[in-house]
């Protein structure tokens, strides 16, 4: 299993090009089952969701092609509407297919997820909302099922906030027919991609960017020709390494107000950061200060950076609060920092963090996406050398991670 080795303590500093967007990508991948045809799909960036998300359009019929960043996706082909367990539990995002699937062809049979590495991800919201439309779901031996749908307007009011609902109901929607009004939906900068992309292919979708969308179906729909938006969690993640670092990293390609609330608190713990159309400056202090964070729906700040956020905070100046309100037990990196000397005291879903001045290199063990991305960053900062196991979590999310990190000076290596 392919592991990082990492000597911290280099200053990062350099440019760095932000890739496309995981979270914008596989919604708007999924989408490209409701028309048939040859979508085409810029800046997609080659990570293992994105390939695991190709193979789930694959298995139900259609033909992908990966040209560098442009992915290539003909659904004149798809004739199976089975996703299964095999790639639905290695990646929950695969239920955005069932939206689609109902809406061109009235009828799935997409596993569910299971559990989750960090506590219950239910997806009672994708069900009851697609309930609400006259989807008839049964679940049997595992899977969603449903046969004869015919999708239908209707209102629907989220009493939490989910992207994933949000960008489902979306999908089933705009080709339903009649009016569906959706309620308290998610405002992250992926939905609103999602709906870009879709009403630039003939979809009438009202509201986009609001808490409410009001989307009249329409009977068919182009293919879609969209361009991915930039990662703003990867571009936080490298705001981080530059706070952490006391370094300097100019962002390229990306969107400042999609991470504003991450780049508010780095300045909050003692950041310069200078915002440019599409780039954004951001200098380290020599000791970041303590900060405390409340992760929120967009545009609050994001769970995705919680961990990053708490890496940080570990050698900074004072104590830091952190609170994650949108997955309670989204917390593994934190007996692994404790390895690398952090002092933090987790009490349910808050982390007090007690700054050190220094954190030590140590083996350690990746956990989730943005659990090793956390670790990646303290490496970067600690004293000697770090070995970070199983980062195939981080091949999900991080594009060229290693290159990017060298490119900036940093003294990192892949290992078998
Ligand atoms: N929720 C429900 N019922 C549902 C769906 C969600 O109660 O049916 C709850 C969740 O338990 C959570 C809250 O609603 O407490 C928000 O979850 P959401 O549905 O927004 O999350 P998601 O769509 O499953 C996406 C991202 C996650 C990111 C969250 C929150 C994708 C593919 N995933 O997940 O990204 O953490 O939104 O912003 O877009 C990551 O990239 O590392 C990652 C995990």
């Amino acid at each position: 299993m392919d592991k990082l080795r990492i000597s911290g303590g280099v200053p990062l500093a350099g440019e760095v090009a932000i890739s496309g967007a995981k979270n914008a990508a596989l919604p708007i991948m999924a989408a490209t089952l409701l028309a048939p045809g040859v979508h085409r799909l810029r800046n997609v960036p080659r990570l293992r969701d994105t390939q695991t998300f190709a193979r789930v359009l694959e298995l139900l019929g259609a033909k992908i092609s990966f040209d560098g960043n442009l992915l290539t996706i003909d659904t004149h082909t798809v004739k199976s509407v089975e996703a299964p367990y095999e790639l639905v539990k290695t990646m929950r995002a695969s239920i955005y297919v069932l939206g689609p699937l109902l809406a061109r062809f009235g009828q799935a049979r997409v596993s569910l997820p299971g559990g989750c590495a960090w506590g219950p991800r239910p997806v009672n919201l994708h069900l009851t909302g697609l309930q609400a439309m006259g989807a008839k779901l049964d679940i049997e031996h595992g899977y969603i099922v449903a046969r004869d749908v015919k999708l239908r307007g209707a209102t629907v009011s989220f009493d939490v906030v989910s992207v994933g609902a949000t960008a489902q109901l979306v999908m089933a929607a705009v080709l339903a027919q009649g009016t569906t009004v959706l309620e308290n939906v998610a405002i992250e900068p992926d939905v609103t991609a999602l709906g870009e992309a879709l009403v630039a292919c003939g979809a009438r979708i009202e509201g986009l960017g609001s808490r409410r969308l009001t989307i009249h179906g329409v009977s068919a729909l182009r293919p879609i020709d969209a361009t991915i938006i930039p990662d703003r969690i990867e571009a936080a993640t490298f705001a981080a390494a530059a706070a952490m670092t006391g370094g300097r990293i100019r962002l390229l390609g990306v969107v400042p107000e999609h991470f504003e609330a991450a780049l508010h608190k780095l300045e909050e713990a003692g950041c310069a950061v200078e915002r440019g159309v599409d780039t954004v400056a951001v200098s380290g202090p020599a000791r970041p200060s303590a900060v405390n964070v409340v992760t929120q729906p967009f545009p609050g700040f994001p769970t995705d950076m919680q961990a990053q956020m708490i890496a940080v905070c570990a050698i900074a100046e004072g104590t830091s609060v952190v609170e994650d309100t949108i997955y309670h037990d989204r917390f593994t990196h934190v007996q692994e920092l404790a390895r690398m000397g952090a002092r933090i005291e987790l009490k349910g879903n808050v982390a007090v963090v007690n700054g050190v001045r220094h954190l030590s290199g140590a083996q350690v063990m990746a956990t989730d996406l943005r659990a090793s991305a956390s670790l990646v960053i303290a490496a970067l900062a600690a004293e000697g050398e770090t070995l970070i196991d199983r980062i195939y979590h981080l091949d999900r999310g991080y594009e060229a991670l290693e290159r990017k990190l060298s490119a900036l000076g940093a003294r990192v290596a892949r290992v078998r």
